[in-house]
C-alpha cells in the first residue's frame, strides 16, 4: 500500500515538473507576477486594492465603466477594505460621465445625473468604446497548462492579471491611421494594433502611501484590483476548497484504517 502511494505521488511530481516546462514556454511573451493572491494561500493585498482603485478612478474610469460590480463591496474585508464613511464619500464623488449609458442614475426632472450611494454600481461608461472592466481580469488569460489540466491555474492563476500588466507595458510607441481613427501598436494585444492610447505615465497618480508609482507598479496596482473586481470572494473561495480538502485527507486515513481492521481476520491468515 505505501509502495503504491509513493508511486502515485511520485507520478504527480512528475507530471508537475513536466507542466513547469511546458508552461514556462508557453509564457514566454507574458511573464508571470508573484502577486500575492496567487496559489492556494494567496490573499489579496489590501493596500494594493486601494492604489489599484486609485488608478482605476483617476485613469481607467474616464473611458472604462465597471458596471458588475457595487461601490459598497469597496468597504469589504479581504478587498480593499475601505472605512464606511469613505465608501460613502467615495460613491458621492464618483462623475457619471456617460449619462447615456446610466439611465438609471439620471434624475428625470433635470436630466442630470444624481450623486451615487454605496448601494450603486459603478457606472457603465460607453463613451470611448471601451469595453466594460468588471469581470476583464478573469475574460482574459496569459498562460494555461497542457492538456488544460488546471495545475497552472492553481499555482498562478489564469494570468488575467497578468495578461492586463502586459498589455499596459506592452506599448511600442508606434501609432497609425486606420480609417481616419489613430491605433497605437502593442505586441501584447491581439492582432498588434489597439484603439487605446497608452494610459499610464510614469508618475500620474500619487498614492498617499508615497508607494513607487511608475507605469510596471500602477499597472500591477490596478490588475490587482481588476482581480478582485472580477472575483472579490477568490479568498472565500480558497478557504472552502482548503477545508474541503483537509477533510477529504482526514476521512480516507479513517476509511483506509477501518478497512485494515476489517478485513485484518482474513488477511493476516494463510491458507494453502
Ligand atoms: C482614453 C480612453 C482609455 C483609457 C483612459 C483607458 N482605456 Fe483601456 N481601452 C480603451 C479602448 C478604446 C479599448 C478597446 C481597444 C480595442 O478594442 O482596440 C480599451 C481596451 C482595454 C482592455 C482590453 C484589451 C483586450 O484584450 O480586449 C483593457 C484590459 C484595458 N483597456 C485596460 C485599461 C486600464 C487598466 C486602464 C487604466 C490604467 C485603461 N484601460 C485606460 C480606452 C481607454
Amino acid at each position: 500500500m505505501i509502495r503504491k502511494l509513493s508511486l502515485a505521488a511520485a507520478t504527480a511530481v512528475a507530471l508537475f515538473s513536466a507542466q513547469g516546462v511546458v508552461a514556462a514556454e508557453s509564457t514566454a511573451e507574458i511573464p508571470d507576477i508573484p502577486f500575492s493572491f496567487d496559489g492556494p494561500f494567496g490573499t489579496f493585498d489590501e493596500h494594493q486594492l486601494q492604489r489599484g482603485l486609485q488608478v482605476y478612478t483617476e485613469v481607467c474610469s474616464a473611458c472604462h465603466g465597471m458596471d458588475l460590480v457595487a461601490i459598497r463591496t469597496l468597504g469589504d474585508e479581504g478587498g480593499p477594505h475601505l472605512p464606511r464613511d469613505q465608501v460613502k464619500a467615495y460613491a458621492a464623488a464618483f462623475p457619471v460621465n456617460d449619462t447615456a449609458s446610466n439611465p438609471q442614475y439620471v434624475d428625470p426632472a433635470t436630466g442630470q445625473a444624481r450623486k451615487l450611494v454605496p448601494a450603486d454600481h459603478f457606472p457603465a461608461n460607453n463613451s470611448m468604446g471601451a469595453p466594460d472592466l468588471s469581470v476583464m481580469a478573469k475574460a482574459r488569460k496569459a498562460f494555461e497548462g497542457p492538456y488544460k489540466l488546471g495545475i497552472n491555474q492553481l499555482i498562478h492563476g489564469i494570468g488575467g492579471p497578468e495578461y492586463i500588466v502586459a498589455l499596459l507595458n506592452g506599448f511600442t510607441g508606434n501609432t497609425k491611421d486606420v480609417a481616419g481613427n489613430t491605433v497605437y501598436e502593442n505586441h501584447i494585444f491581439p492582432g498588434g494594433w489597439i484603439r487605446m492610447p497608452p494610459p499610464l505615465t510614469d508618475g500620474q497618480v500619487t498614492f498617499a502611501d508615497g508607494s513607487p508609482n511608475d507605469v510596471k507598479h500602477m499597472s500591477e496596482d490596478v490588475a490587482a484590483f481588476l482581480m478582485w473586481a472580477a472575483e472579490p470572494k477568490m479568498m472565500a473561495r480558497k478557504h472552502a476548497g482548503f477545508v474541503g480538502v483537509f477533510f477529504l485527507i482526514i476521512l480516507t486515513t479513517l476509511l483506509y484504517l477501518t478497512n485494515k481492521r476489517l478485513w485484518a481476520g482474513l488477511k493476516g491468515k494463510k491458507t494453502a
